[in-house]
């Protein structure tokens, strides 16, 4: 197999795991409506808390001859087979894992089992398609880098150095794709990206969770002393990012996707009570920073992230759109407008509906 192959490549049935996530369905969505993808997606999610169909019901409705959902569950590696068989799976784009630090710090088991083992299970099956197999792409975090200093980026040959539970299990699977790429010369790429925020993050994540709190009058919870800073991503330009890097990346490659927005948390929830103040004055008129309230620091809480993404840029051009601004403006909004979607993720309306239709 040719792992150095530069010319632009097409799928004809790819699989993408963890659709029904944040990022995932950004990514079928953006997919679906893309003049130059004309391929079938099959959308592998087991549907934990964090995994939503909601986000892709109109998908669903209007392109159900070239979307198609599976709920199969990523360690189940006999219900894979049967699904690369029955599709001619010949591109994997794995989202697919648990994805929280804080909930990897409680109970880190299904960290374990989903993102080193389903990943596992993946590379495997993937393997078996032999040489009709195109690509595996995989999204990783920045946070296999572990934590930078005041100074410095992470480039794509920092060591890894991951410091949670969360960040250390997707160090593990980053390892095995490279390895599979080594070893059976299987064709994959891999990214690492910095926090992403957008429309459908579930809001336990730190822009969605204080937008909400902030709309219902609740604490605005600051761990620490909220000078930790994060490189912030646009989720659509995340995914125009992955799509370039599987069609015109080099296979066996890392590479890094950055938001060129870094950021001390404090600062983003101070923006977020100033926004929301201007668009949507709280009903008793006072402002929205009375509600910040620094508590306890997460364990282990890294320090900073910071990307050089200058490889992306050089050798496919890529570049994100969004300014942070403009870019939380536009998820503030989004979420403004999702009542219904907000409503049905805090009363548990939509995991009743998933019973419903899939048991
Ligand atoms: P998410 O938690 O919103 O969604 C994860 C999805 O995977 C859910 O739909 C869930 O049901 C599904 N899933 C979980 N375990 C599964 C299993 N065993 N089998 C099948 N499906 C399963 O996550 P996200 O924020 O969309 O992240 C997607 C990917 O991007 C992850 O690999 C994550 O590590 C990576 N990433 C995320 C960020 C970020 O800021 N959100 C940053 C860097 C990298
Ligand atoms: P998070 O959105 O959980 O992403 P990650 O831990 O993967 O970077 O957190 C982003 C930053 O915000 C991180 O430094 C932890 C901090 N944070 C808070 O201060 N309060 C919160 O309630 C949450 C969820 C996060």
């Amino acid at each position: 197999m040719n792992i150095k192959n530069k010319s632009k490549i097409e799928f004809k049935n790819l699989l993408v795991t963890g659709g029904c996530g944040f990022i995932g369905s950004n990514f079928i969505r953006y997919l679906i409506n893309n003049k130059n993808y004309s391929g079938k997606i099959i959308n592998v999610d087991c549907l934990t808390y964090a995994g939503n169909p909601e986000n892709l019901a109109d998908i669903a409705a209007d392109y159900s001859s070239r979307y198609i959902f599976q709920k199969v569950n990523i360690c189940d590696l006999k219900k894979l087979e049967k699904i690369f068989s029955k599709y001619d799976i010949d591109a994997v784009c794995h989202f697919a894992a648990e994805s929280h630090v804080d909930r990897s710090i409680k109970a880190p088991g299904n960290f374990i089992q989903t993102n080193i083992i389903g990943t596992f299970n993946l590379l495997e099956v993937s393997k078996a398609r032999g040489d009709e197999f195109r690509l595996f792409h995989h999204v990783s975090t920045d946070e296999v880098y572990g934590s930078l200093g005041a100074k410095g980026f992470f480039r794509e040959n920092t060591p890894y150095r991951p410091n949670s539970p969360y960040s250390a299990s997707k160090a593990a699977s980053d390892h095995l794709v490279r390895a599979y790429c080594k070893t059976f010369s299987l064709p994959v790429t891999i990214s690492n990206c910095s926090n992403n925020y957008g429309p459908y993050q579930f809001p336990e994540k730190l822009i969605p969770l204080i937008i909400l709190n902030a709309l219902e009058g609740k604490p605005l919870p600051v761990y620490g002393d909220g000078k930790n800073v994060r490189d912030w991503l646009y989720v659509e330009d995340h995914c125009e990012a992955i799509w370039r890097i599987m069609t015109t990346g080099d296979k066996g490659e890392t590479y890094n996707i950055g938001g060129n927005a870094e950021m001390e948390n404090i600062l983003i929830v101070q923006m977020i009570c100033d926004i929301l103040d201007e668009i949507k004055p709280a009903g008793n008129g006072r402002p929205r920073r009375n509600l910040i309230a620094f508590v306890k620091d997460r364990p282990g809480h890294d320090r900073r992230y910071a990307i050089d993404f200058s490889k992306l840029k050089k050798e496919l051009n890529w570049s994100p759109k969004e300014s942070f601004d403009s870019g939380l403006r536009k998820t503030i909004n989004w979420y403004l407008h999702h009542k219904k979607w907000i409503k049905n993720i805090k009363n548990g309306t939509y995991l009743k509906w998933i019973k419903e239709q899939y048991g």
